[in-house]
């Protein structure tokens, strides 16, 4: 048996556990907001920085286009800053710019630009 459900942090996942007896959890749309969600439960620390989720979302990029994913890559990654956007508030730039462009392509070099921007700061 598996619990689930608004599991955002330790003290959810904590209660979680306590409230329906389940040693395993499982986290849905916290996953997406805040990448390394369960290093942050396990780990009771806060999350990573936008800058480890700039260089996180290059490297899935980069694997998701070589192996082919072109067509779907534009609207998940769009969806991905969309769920981003409740934990980074720093993402409302990308988001803005990537919104309007089709080619797969052409949102990696965004990203790419974003995280050299982000790396000089
Ligand atoms: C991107 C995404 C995909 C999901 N896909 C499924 C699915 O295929 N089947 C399913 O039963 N639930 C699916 N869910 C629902 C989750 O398993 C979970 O029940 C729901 O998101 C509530 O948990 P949460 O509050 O941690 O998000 C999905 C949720 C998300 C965010």
């Amino acid at each position: 048996m598996i619990a689930n459900g608004e599991i955002w942090n330790h003290d959810d996942a904590e209660k979680c556990r306590a409230v329906s007896g389940c040693s395993d959890l499982l986290v849905g749309r916290a996953s997406l907001t805040i990448p390394d969600i369960t290093g942050m439960i396990l780990e009771r620390r806060g999350a990573i920085p936008w800058s480890s989720v700039l260089r996180l979302m290059i490297e899935l990029g980069e694997r998701d286009l070589a192996n082919g994913k072109w067509k779907y890559y534009p609207s998940r990654l769009k969806q991905w800053l969309n769920y981003l956007r409740k934990a980074y508030p720093e993402v409302q730039g990308l988001f803005a710019r990537v919104r309007v462009i089709k080619d797969a392509d052409a949102i990696v070099k965004a990203v790419a630009r974003d995280q050299k921007k982000v790396s000089l700061i």
